[in-house]
């Protein structure tokens, strides 16, 4: 079968959404208000940071979501960490895992785990500019039109199965701070979109390809 259905709930009542993050965290407050706004049918059950300083932790913070500090140091190999990571998840009854600016690469592990409820944002139009300083590199290549994406995460780097994408003019004048910035307002937008399509079960993973589903 190449279909696969996604956000499976098996009637255990609201999606439980994990965040995994690493800095300021203004996707992380995006998926919040989206949650407290009630547009994304699905509850925001515990933040991850692999940084005690993360920002994200003072909006988990001020919002009484549970904050979970897992660092690198206290693991001794990088599948230890995916390992207890795993463990921290299924013991919060994560159903979607949302990774929102967390730059840890993970591991073959975790993705098998989570695949198909594991989700990543990434401030381009994949499959152009993976990786890091993904602005940088759009500016840098002369592109007329930038943008982000919502997609699957798989075993490559910012490389699976695309949700949404939204689009933004390079203006002739930018920054590589004034594009992020134009950027980042799509990623406000789209990421709790896609999280709210994956609650309401409308998205089925078909090859490279996602379909969103009709609402019922
Ligand atoms: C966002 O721009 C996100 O797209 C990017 O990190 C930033 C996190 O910002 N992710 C990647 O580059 C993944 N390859 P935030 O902490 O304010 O949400």
């Amino acid at each position: 079968m190449s279909e696969r259905a996604t956000s499976e709930q098996a009637g255990r009542g609201p999606v439980r959404v994990a965040v995994l993050a690493s800095g300021r965290g203004t996707n992380f407050g995006a998926i919040v208000a989206a949650a407290e706004a009630g547009r994304l049918g699905a509850e925001v059950a515990v933040l991850v940071v692999d940084r005690p300083a993360a920002g994200a932790i003072d909006i988990a913070r001020a919002h009484g979501i549970v904050a979970v500090v897992v660092e690198a140091r206290e693991h001794p190999t990088r599948e230890a960490y995916d390992k207890a990571l795993i463990a921290l998840l299924v013991e919060r009854g994560a159903d979607l895992v949302c990774l929102a600016g967390f730059m840890r690469v993970l591991g073959p592990a975790f993705v098998e785990h989570f695949r198909g409820r594991l989700l990543n944002i990434h401030p381009a139009l994949s499959p152009a500019f993976p990786g890091l300083h993904a602005q940088r590199q759009a500016l840098a290549h002369g592109v007329k039109v930038a943008g982000a994406t919502v997609h699957f995460v798989d075993e490559g780097v910012d490389t699976g199965p695309i949700v949404l994408q939204a689009a933004v003019p390079v203006a002739e004048d930018d920054t590589e701070d004034a594009l992020a910035a134009r950027i980042l307002r799509e990623e406000h937008r789209i990421y709790p979109e896609a999280i709210a399509l994956f609650a309401a079960r409308r998205l089925r993973i078909d090859g490279r390809r996602v379909r969103i589903l009709p609402a019922p």
